[in-house]
């Protein structure tokens, strides 16, 4: 809704050391600044404020971010709330039409109507909430407290027709509609999506209502009733409760992906409060990227029927893409007649803990269920179980978890890994971005054939890549002298440096710098590949006028790109004698 030059321009008239000082006391030290962490407990300072990159680190629990991101995660504004400060503190007015685009003016226009209205009908919903004891008893009688329904903005739509007509405006108004609160029945008639309902607001990262589940109290169907998708609600990519799990996600390194509101809102409320729901859908591939930008492991755990089996599988097939090493993913099978709410509420936080501690990793989970589908007893379930793990190695490109997947199916059928190898497809990796500027498309997997450079390409690659992308985050406007990208090879910092690349020529300024840099490049690709892009630039000295050791490191690069295309050259001649 803010135009992105905007939060540029912002970000480079804000100080951050004004900022975080008005609620954190810092100390210089050196080039930067220090403090106690405020989003950790510690005795001694490991959190830094960097004036140069306007960017803050805590090296103790790698909370980071820049003015923006400190008001939001610390004084819990919401992102415009944010911005709208800050501008405010440096005399700008925030633009509230993004400029040039055609479309772009009304449309967002249009969401950010869409996200009034329904806030209007949140704070409506929750106060006819407090004046309903029925409502009320009901979520008493689930074990909620009136803290954790606060928290979660939880309300009650009460019985009725068109009891929206009281929170807005103008009920007639279309985007009533658009907004999924009012449906027009067959005769025209406007009336309320949600009736005799509790309501369950759902918000996006932000913490902007984007939709709502209704429960109904006793009986009546659908149980739950959903807001529809609409321009602001993609169910495949937002999670409930995403929000207000957001510290406790970080602080655990962990997230619990459940079924239900009434999961995730009743392990809130016994203290587990790093999960979030699914909305009524499998978990996404989308899903999967959001947790583990925040999170190092995912506990799925879903209910112990057979459909909450079904909904674990789901979740494994669109986890494997996305997995990386150092990445885990595990799943939680409760005992059939619970779910994740009846489980808490009866055994309490610690056993439930104790049993997350305990989740199943996904490479057992793996082998297990392909063996209950097809039993190795005969020949033939174990041609049958290797041929339905075929599908699962394609999207599988962790290096290291693949290779314990193979030798873990090799031992299940009773082959060798050498045996079993040329059974197992490559994985495929979908280019994730076009080639830059004309360049040769980048032969990812490395050497098409075999895989016959492993340590050259794994090892020596990182170095000078990581080195340019570590220059390149400091001094974005360098970006423009270096326009061969070209990485070769299948390394992570190759496809950092390529996605770092396309974003800085599609959206760097020459001016650009790193606070908004590091702004800009939050949900990209880049960030999805390192996790640490914050630990990566509070690493790196303040260097000023460095370019002699960027100049260097591009050196190395091409030094180690030409050695690195001889190598495949020489791997495909030898190919070709076989
Ligand atoms: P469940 O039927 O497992 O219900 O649905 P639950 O979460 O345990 O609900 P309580 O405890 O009876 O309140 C799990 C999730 O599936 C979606 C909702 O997101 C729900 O939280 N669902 C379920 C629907 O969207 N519609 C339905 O009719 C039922
Ligand atoms: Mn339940």
């Amino acid at each position: 809704m803010i135009p992105n030059d905007f939060i540029q321009t912002l970000l480079s008239r804000v100080d951050i050391v004004d900022v975080i000082e008005r609620y954190v006391p810092l100390k210089k030290a050196g080039a930067n600044f220090a403090a106690c962490c405020p989003f950790h407990n510690e005795k001694s300072p490991s959190f830094t404020v960097s004036p140069t990159k306007q960017f803050y680190h805590c090296f103790g629990c790698g909370a980071h971010g820049t003015a923006i991101g400190f008001l939001i995660e610390h004084a819990g504004m919401t992102f415009p709330e944010a911005v709208e400060q800050l501008a405010q503190q440096v005399g700008l007015a925030v633009p509230r039409t993004a400029p040039g685009g055609e479309h772009a003016g009304p449309r967002k226009d249009e969401l950010s109507h869409l996200s009034d209205l329904l806030d209007a009908a949140a704070t409506y919903y929750k106060n006819q909430l407090r004046a309903t004891p029925r409502a009320i008893e009901y979520l008493k009688q689930r074990g909620l407290t009136g803290e954790i329904a606060a928290r979660f903005r939880l309300g009650y739509a009460p019985d009725g027709w068109q009891n929206l007509e009281a929170a807005v405006t103008n009920y007639a108004d279309k985007a009533m509609e658009t907004a999924g609160l009012v449906i027009t029945g067959e005769g025209g008639k406007r009336y309320d999506r949600f009736r005799d309902r509790i309501m369950f607001p759902i918000t996006d990262a932000q913490g902007r209502i984007i939709g709502f589940g209704g429960r109904v109290l006793d009986r009546g169907e659908p149980k739950y009733l959903n807001s529809p998708e609409t321009p602001l609600f993609v169910k495949g990519r937002e999670l409930y409760g995403l929000f207000q799990a957001r510290h406790a996600v970080r602080d655990a390194g962990q997230v619990i992906v459940v079924e239900g509101y009434m999961d995730a809102v009743a392990l809130s409320q016994q203290g587990v409060e790093y999960v979030v729901a699914t909305l009524g859908t499998a978990t996404t591939g989308d899903h999967v990227k959001k947790l583990f930008r925040q999170a190092e492991r995912i506990v799925f755990c879903f209910d112990g029927d057979a459909a909450g089996q079904r909904a674990a599988w789901r979740a494994l097939e669109n986890a494997l893409p996305s997995l990386t090493d150092g990445k885990e993913a595990a799943f939680l099978f409760l005992p059939e007649e619970h779910d994740p709410d009846s489980y808490v509420r009866e055994f309490g936080r610690a056993a439930f803990e104790a049993l997350l501690g305990r989740a199943m990793p996904l490479s057992d989970y793996f082998i297990q269920e392909l063996e209950r589908r097809h039993p190795p007893a005969t020949a033939e379930g174990r041609a049958a179980l290797v041929t339905a793990a075929k599908p699962y190695f394609e999207a599988l490109a962790a290096p290291v978890l693949r290779m314990l997947l193979k030798k873990r199916l090799a031992e299940t059928v009773g082959f060798s890994e050498t045996e079993i190898a040329p059974l197992l497809p490559a994985a495929i990796h979908k280019p994730l971005l076009p080639p830059a500027n004309g360049a040769e498309p980048a032969r990812r997997g490395g050497p098409a054939r075999g895989s016959r450079a492993p340590a050259l390409q794994a090892q020596a690659a990182a170095g000078p890549y990581l080195a340019i992308i570590r220059y390149l985050l400091q001094r974005p406007s360098l970006a423009a002298s270096f326009v061969e990208a070209y990485p070769g090879h299948p390394s992570r910092e190759a496809r950092a440096l390529e996605t770092l690349l396309v974003h800085l020529r599609e959206h760097g300024e020459p001016t650009l710098t790193t606070g908004p840099l590091v702004e800009a490049l939050q949900n990209t690709e880049f960030a999805a590949i390192y996790q640490r892009t914050s630990r990566l630039i509070a690493d790196m000295g303040d260097t000023g006028e460095d370019e002699e050791a960027f100049l260097d490191a591009l050196t190395q690069y091409r030094v180690f790109e030409r050695k690195f295309s001889q190598h495949q050259e020489l791997s495909r001649l030898n190919d070709d004698q076989h």
